[in-house]
Order: C-alpha cells, then sequence, then structure tokens
C-alpha cells in the first residue's frame, strides 16, 4: 500500500488518536488513515480482565520507556509504561475515570488558550461517554457506588462504570466514617467528576459492566466502526517522521513508515497530519522531521524545518507510593474504588505557612529549572506557570494528593502521590534513526515542596488508619512500618523511603504544549503545531498543566473537541 493516499493521517492509533479517526471518519467523503505501531488486543486476557492490572507490564505491548537516571530521586531510572496496541494506553491502564478540578481546566484559557475552559471542555468530557447507570446492575448493590446525571453523558461511544468485583461489604461506607472522624473531616462527595474533586468517593472506570470486561479505546471509538470504508488502520507499523512539501509554506504531505514486513514507504497525507503517539513519542516524532530545538536537532544531522525550540520541554509527572497495612479482614478478588483528594488546608495542618513559604520559593525553582535546560524554557514563563499552580492550590482549593484505598488479601494496600508537582524535565531524541530510545528526563523531586507535599501525603494515609472504624479493622503498618520511618517523621526521616520506592504515576504530560507562543508553546489553541499549516498534536502532549484525576478521561475530551476544531465547528 505504499502509494496510498488519505485526507487525513492520525500517527498513533491509542486513546486519543482513534477518537480523532472516528470522528472525521464519520464524514463520508473524508479518508482517514491510523498509524498504529503495535496490534490488535481485543482478544488479549491481559487487556481485557478487568482484574489484571499491571499483567501487561513488560509483555510486548508495553513499550516501557526508560527514563534517566534520576539525580533528585536516589539515582536510579524509572520504567513509564505505555500501551503499544490498537488502542493505546487505554488497554493498560488502571481505567479509572477521573477529570480534573474546574479550575485547572480554566486556567487552559487564563494562561491564554482561547476556548479551552471548564464549561466547553465539560461538553466534549459527556459526549465521549456512555455512563451504564449503577442501578442496573444488582451486584452493585450496597457498594455505596453513586453518580450524578447533570455531569455525564450517557450516549458516547465510551462505556463507563463499575465491574462485578465491586466490593458491596460495607467497607466503602466505613472509609466515609473514618474521613468524617479526622481531625480536619473530608467529606463525601458524590460525584467527582462534576469539576469539584475535593472529598472522598467512588470514582467509575472504563469497564463494560455488562460484559465485565475492559473498554478501551478501540473497543469504544474503532471495532464498532470498523465497517466504515473510509477508515483505515495500519498495525504494526512504526511511523518514522513527516514528510515535508516543497514551498514557502510548512506543509506536511505525508509520513515516513517501517511496515510490518520491514520495509520502509511513504505514505501520502492530502489535508493534515494529527500526531497522538503520547507525550513521550509525538514531540520525539517532531524532531525526527526536523521541528525543534537546532541545537539538538543538528547533533544528530536532522536539518531543522521549524525552529521551535520547547518542543520536547515541560515534562511533567506525578510521583506513585505506597504504604501497607494489615487488615483483620480477608477480601479477594474484590475491587473497591475509593478515592480521597484532600485540598491544601485538609492536607497540611499549617497550611498557609506552608503557601507563603512555597510563594517566596517560586522564583527560586522557576529559575532552577529553567537553568536546567538552559533557559529554552524561561524563567519568568514558568514562574508565571508556577503562580497559577500556586494560586490553584492556595486560592482555588484543588486537591493536592490523591489517595487510593486497595484491599487485597490480608492487606490495606494504599497507593498516593502529590497531584501537581512542581519539577519539570524533557524528552527528546537521542539519535536520527526514529526507532532508538528517546531521552527521558522528568527531574522527579528537583524541587522540594514535590517531596514534602509527597511525604505530606504519607503522613495523612497514617493519620486515617489511626481514626475509627479504620483503625479497629486494620493492623501494623507492614510498609514502610514505623521502623523504617518513625511516627512523626520530617521530610527527610520519609526522603528515602519515598525515593527509593516511588515510581512514576505513568501520567506524562506538556511535551508540546498547548500555549501561546510566547510563552514556550509547540501548538496553538486550535492544536496546529507553530510555523505549520496542517501538522497538529492531539494526544496528551497538549496538555498545558497537570490535572488531578487521571489523564484519560481529560485526554477523550480534548480529542473529542479537537475533532470539532478539524471539522470547523469550534
Ligand atoms: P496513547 O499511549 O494512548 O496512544 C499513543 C499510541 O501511539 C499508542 O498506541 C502507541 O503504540 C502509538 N505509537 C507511538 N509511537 C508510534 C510510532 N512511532 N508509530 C506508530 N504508532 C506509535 N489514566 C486514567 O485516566 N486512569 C487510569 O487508571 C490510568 N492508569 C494508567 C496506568 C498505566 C500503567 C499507564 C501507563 C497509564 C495510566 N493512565 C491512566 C494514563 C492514561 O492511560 C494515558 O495518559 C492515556 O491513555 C494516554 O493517551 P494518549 O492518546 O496520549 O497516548
Amino acid at each position: 500500500h505504499s502509494d496510498s493516499t488519505y485526507d487525513y493521517i492520525v500517527v498513533g492509533g491509542g486513546t486519543s488518536g482513534l477518537v480523532i479517526a472516528n470522528r472525521l471518519s464519520e464524514q463520508k467523503n473524508t479518508s482517514v488513515l491510523v498509524i498504529e505501531a503495535g496490534g490488535s488486543v481485543y482478544n488479549n486476557p491481559n487487556v481485557t480482565d478487568t482484574l489484571g492490572y499491571g499483567k501487561a507490564f513488560g509483555t510486548d505491548i508495553d513499550w516501557a520507556y526508560k527514563t534517566t537516571d534520576q539525580e533528585y530521586a536516589g539515582g536510579s531510572s524509572q520504567t513509564v509504561r505505555a500501551g503499544k496496541a490498537l488502542g493505546g494506553t487505554s488497554t493498560i491502564n488502571g481505567m479509572v475515570y477521573l477529570r480534573a478540578q474546574a479550575a485547572q481546566i480554566n486556567a487552559w484559557e487564563t494562561v491564554g488558550n482561547k476556548g479551552w475552559n471548564w464549561e466547553s471542555l465539560l461538553p466534549y468530557y459527556k459526549k465521549g461517554e456512555q455512563l451504564q447507570d449503577p442501578a442496573q446492575y444488582p451486584f452493585l448493590d450496597g457498594s455505596g457506588v453513586a453518580f450524578d446525571p447533570a455531569y455525564h453523558g450517557f450516549t458516547g461511544p465510551l462505556k463507563v462504570g463499575w465491574t462485578s468485583t465491586q466490593l458491596n461489604d460495607g467497607l466503602a461506607q466505613k472509609m466515609n466514617t473514618t474521613y468524617q472522624n479526622l481531625e480536619v473531616p473530608v467529606q463525601y462527595n458524590r460525584d467527582p467528576n462534576g469539576g469539584d474533586m475535593v472529598g472522598y468517593s467512588l470514582y467509575p472506570m472504563t469497564v463494560d459492566s455488562e460484559l465485565n470486561i475492559r473498554e478501551d479505546a478501540a473497543r469504544a471509538y474503532y471495532y464498532p466502526y470498523q465497517n466504515r470504508t473510509n477508515l483505515h488502520i495500519w498495525l504494526n507499523t512504526h511511523a518514522n517522521k513527516l514528510t515535508w512539501k516543497d514551498g514557502p509554506e510548512v506543509t506536511a504531505n505525508g509520513v515516513e513508515v517501517t511496515l510490518s514486513n520491514g520495509t520502509t514507504a511513504v505514505v501520502k497525507a492530502t489535508r493534515e497530519v494529527i500526531l497522538a503517539a503520547g507525550a513521550l513519542k509525538s514531540p520525539v516524532l517532531l524532531e525526527l522531521s526536523g521541528v525543534g530545538n537546532p541545537d539538538i536537532l543538528s547533533k544528530y544531522g536532522i536539518a531543522t524545518k521549524i525552529n521551535l525550540p520547547t518542543v520536547g520541554e515541560n515534562l511533567q509527572d506525578q510521583m506513585n507510593n505506597g504504604l501497607q497495612f494489615d487488615s483483620k479482614t480477608s477480601y479477594s478478588n474484590k475491587s473497591a474504588d475509593y478515592v480521597s483528594y484532600p485540598s491544601a488546608a485538609q492536607l497540611f495542618p499549617n497550611s498557609t505557612a506552608v503557601g507563603a513559604d512555597l510563594l517566596r520559593k517560586l522564583p527560586a525553582y522557576a529559575a532552577q529549572v529553567a537553568s536546567a535546560n538552559g533557559n529554552i524554557t524561561r524563567t519568568r514563563d514558568l514562574y508565571r506557570f508556577f503562580k497559577i499552580q500556586w494560586d490553584l492550590i492556595f486560592k482555588h482549593g484543588i486537591p493536592v494528593a490523591e489517595i487510593l484505598l486497595e484491599p487485597s488479601g490480608t492487606t490495606y494496600d494504599t497507593e498516593y502521590w502529590a497531584s501537581v508537582p512542581f519539577s519539570r524535565g524533557s524528552v527528546h531524541l537521542s539519535s536520527a534513526d526514529p526507532t532508538a530510545a528517546a531521552i527521558i528526563d522528568p527531574k522527579y523531586f528537583m524541587l522540594d515542596f514535590d517531596l514534602h507535599a509527597q511525604a505530606q501525603a504519607a503522613r495523612f494515609i497514617r493519620e486515617i488508619f489511626q481514626t475509627k472504624p479504620l483503625a479497629d479493622m486494620s493492623g501494623a503498618e507492614t510498609s514502610p512500618g514505623l521502623s523504617t520511618v518513625s511516627a512523626g517523621a520530617d521530610d527527610e526521616g520519609w526522603a528515602d523511603f519515598i525515593k527509593g520506592n516511588y515510581r512514576s504515576n505513568f501520567h506524562p504530560i506538556t511535551t508540546a504544549a498547548m500555549l501561546p507562543k510566547e510563552l514556550g508553546g509547540v501548538v496553538d489553541s486550535s492544536l496546529k503545531v507553530y510555523g505549520t499549516s496542517n501538522v497538529r498534536v492531539v494526544d496528551a502532549s497538549v496538555l498545558p498543566f497537570q490535572v488531578c484525576g487521571h489523564l484519560q478521561s481529560t485526554i477523550y475530551a480534548v480529542a473529542e473537541r479537537a475533532a470539532d476544531i478539524i471539522k470547523g465547528r469550534v
């Protein structure tokens, strides 16, 4: 098929890419090609099993990207997982469906992205969603799951709901009582997907409740539509770089690919090339195509087509840790989708002082991030972003941490992370060879507030387990345990455990940021790459700031809106 031509080429058949391909191919006269490096995982039990989280890790459907050795975080490298399959990372993720705090999305507009705010994105969250009302499923009786219909869609492609293994033994209600009994109570929040996440909630997942299998982007947006004659997918096909048309404008006219048989070909696009290869790949594809920092490109003999030095910068992720406690009850093969989102006032006993101290440090943080990348991102822009983030935390009261409780066997596992770390790193190519691993450096824990918030979340979890009724239901803390990190330990006392045991939270974003060009943006508010006439990025790379919640719901919504932008409807 090497001489084929399509209207649109979508690079990456993952979470965002399949939304775009689906919506563009609704137009009968429009041909769409999706190029996907992985294959179909429709019948892969490591994907479909709703209790199989982690089974796909390290298999051939996991890119398992490696970071550089993390100098601020104990010195070792981290593995950042990402799905290599039709459906992308939605085929291996934790299926959690949690959006963002409204104020966080509003900040996208505040920083200069006209038209991007909670009010304009909420219809797209709903458009994609098919919430399965828990009242229809007797196995959810007594589980405590709930939702507010005002915030949900019921007719979209993506099934959202709960599994048949949802715990319904009263633990959800006991957790609620525990949160109410804290010295600073965390209130019950019936639906954390309505723009206010703060509180204790039971969250929905991307799951087919009827069949009790994972709902991924391919099941939602591709398989039911695979008979469309204008929708084409090339699986096991690796995109290497964009090809450019001759002429005064910078216009992409195709993509060079390596086919499954190992041969190289160029496939032509007459309208647009849309990058949806994920936050750790799309910026690298831009660099391989000559769009990026000329100093980096020239090292690998790549001619600069567009001088856009912030490509691959601003990489943000979160850091995930866990505490474990003995449980007096034995749990087997159950899911408990219990989350709490404390605000700064709830997490920090001295929130005002913490805020004042952080505010004083922001100029130095901005300078440190800028100098780490040779001032490619500028101190004054970073200061502005950090001040917006500070306002979100200390004025708008967004959640500053996420705490998940997962009973398993005779253990209460917790997973937690500070929601909005300040540290920023980068991803860049390491070679002109498109199959070479990129240099990924998230700079985990570069800034001390990130450790402070992570340590405070751990202290908060200890407090929860000392509060009734959970205190009566649980036993000793088995990890890290009081002999490893003493009661009342300061940040220094927590640092070894946190840095020795954290992992990537697998939420990398902002590597092709949607921001005004003068603030270091890579794409404009129509998601078009600056300097090009027809190249867009639509995946996690474009999110300008980290969101509380998890990424997929927001990525689906952004891609839904992007499709309307491309169609000229927004
Ligand atoms: P995505 O990774 O989905 O798509 C990129 C696609 O491009 C992939 O299919 C890839 O194979 C393909 N590709 C890459 N390079 C290519 C090339 N050169 N040529 C062709 N194809 C190429 N979020 C959430 O909301 N709830 C959760 O519970 C979790 N849990 C979670 C667990 C784990 C383990 C991970 C790794 C991530 C999560 N996430 C999550 C995050 C969330 O799943 C993730 O952010 C999105 O799925 C990313 O969507 P994108 O469209 O950006 O990329």
